[in-house]
């Protein structure tokens, strides 16, 4: 008898176990998925690099030749260019993703060699607003929050979403432009309410401390860096693992891109990194010494075609121009209403029905 209950109980136990670890597998690949998207990360890498455009007029109508392949049909909403600091950024509507696109440019300055050699010095200078103890970079934090960027970039996203609601908000950037999204990222759910925003970034600096780090991966879960094989950028400023108080700490999730093989038989592996975003086992493991490993991800160029100028290239008739007072340029429209009406047409049957 007693046997007999032993075995029950034994039973029970193992069926518990099993059926526990089934539904922790389950979990696991999930998140998996619902972390990080291949397909994804390379639409949005297609829009990290069309915002090097010069061409203002090119890059506003999306005709440019990057603005093609898996962005075709992309809904530009607004493109800023802060002139006085060379930066330059556009937000619009990727209907097949059902999502606003944000993306930001890269450092467009006289020469990435020398941006990247003072990225050893920067200091972490700027205690995050209300996050006690959360140090960032004050350059960083500034080109998004301190210029025209910020400002025309809420406001785009607020007219859209007044049009579409709640759609999903996907913010990239490729190295300085990287830092930014993440910032851009930060201040959408914690100051502005938005809480589906996405973040994948290519080849972003660090931007604060572990403090930061950690608020930061609580208030944008499903944010993603790619960093590519022996890219310097993601090594920089410098990570001091004696020094874990003091020093600058990636946020996570790292999906490192690795080239292995030899000769022609090349593979690139896609290493889903650990939570803690120093992975040693990810980009850490390599020496970051490549600077081509930075313009190039997944096969797309992350640069301008004519490099080290602030040039812009549009032609001023166009009616959606706009300056402000400090000459920054803002290209504004409304085109959701077209796709709105395009709708319409389509469920109507017809323009008749109009
Ligand atoms: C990955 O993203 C693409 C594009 O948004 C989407 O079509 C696809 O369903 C996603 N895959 C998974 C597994 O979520
Ligand atoms: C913001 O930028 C202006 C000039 O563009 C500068 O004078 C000011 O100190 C900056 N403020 C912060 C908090 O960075």
């Amino acid at each position: 008898m007693e046997r007999r209950i032993w075995f029950v109980v034994m039973s029970l136990m193992v069926l518990f176990v099993v059926s526990e670890s089934r539904e922790l597998k389950n979990n696991k690949q999930e998140d998996h998925n619902h972390i990080y998207n291949h397909t994804l990360a390379q639409i949005l890498v297609e829009y990290a690099s069309a915002v090097y455009v010069a061409d203002l007029t090119e890059l506003f109508t999306w005709t440019c030749s990057r603005c093609n392949d898996m962005t075709k049909g992309f809904e530009m909403v607004e493109l800023i260019v802060d002139v006085q600091n060379c930066l330059q950024a556009f937000v619009g509507v990727a209907h097949d993703l059902n999502a606003i696109v944000i993306s930001f440019r890269g450092t467009q300055g006289n020469s990435v060699q020398n941006w990247i050699e003072d990225l050893f010095w920067k200091q972490l200078d700027l205690n995050y607003p209300q996050m006690p103890d959360a140090m960032v970079h004050h350059g960083f934090y500034s080109a998004y929050h301190n210029t025209s960027l910020g400002p025309g970039i809420l406001n785009a996203v607020q007219r859209t979403r007044d049009v579409f609601g709640d759609i999903q908000v996907m913010v990239t950037g490729h190295s300085m432009g990287g830092a930014m999204a993440s910032f851009c990222a930060l201040d959408l759910t914690l100051n502005h309410g938005i809480h589906n925003v996405q973040l994948i970034t290519f080849g972003q600096p660090r931007i604060g401390n572990a403090i930061f780090a950690s608020y930061f991966n609580k208030h944008v879960p499903h944010a993603i860096r790619v960093t590519n094989g022996h890219d310097i950028v993601p090594h920089l400023p410098p990570y001091y693992y004696y020094f874990p108080s003091k020093t600058y700490h990636h946020f996570a999730k790292e999906v490192w891109l690795n080239n292995i093989g030899f000769g022609r038989q090349i593979y690139t592996i896609e290493k889903i990194c650990d939570d803690s975003g120093e992975d040693p086992t990810c980009s850490r493991s390599v020496s970051g010494n490549s600077v081509s490993d930075h313009l190039t991800y997944y096969g797309i160029m992350l640069k301008a075609d004519t490099w080290g100028s602030c040039k812009i290239i549009m032609s001023k008739t166009m009616d959606e121009y706009q300056t402000d007072p400090a000459g920054n340029i803002i290209l504004s429209r409304i085109p959701i209403f077209d796709q709105i009406l395009k709708k319409r047409v389509q469920d109507d049957g017809g323009i008749s029905s109009l």
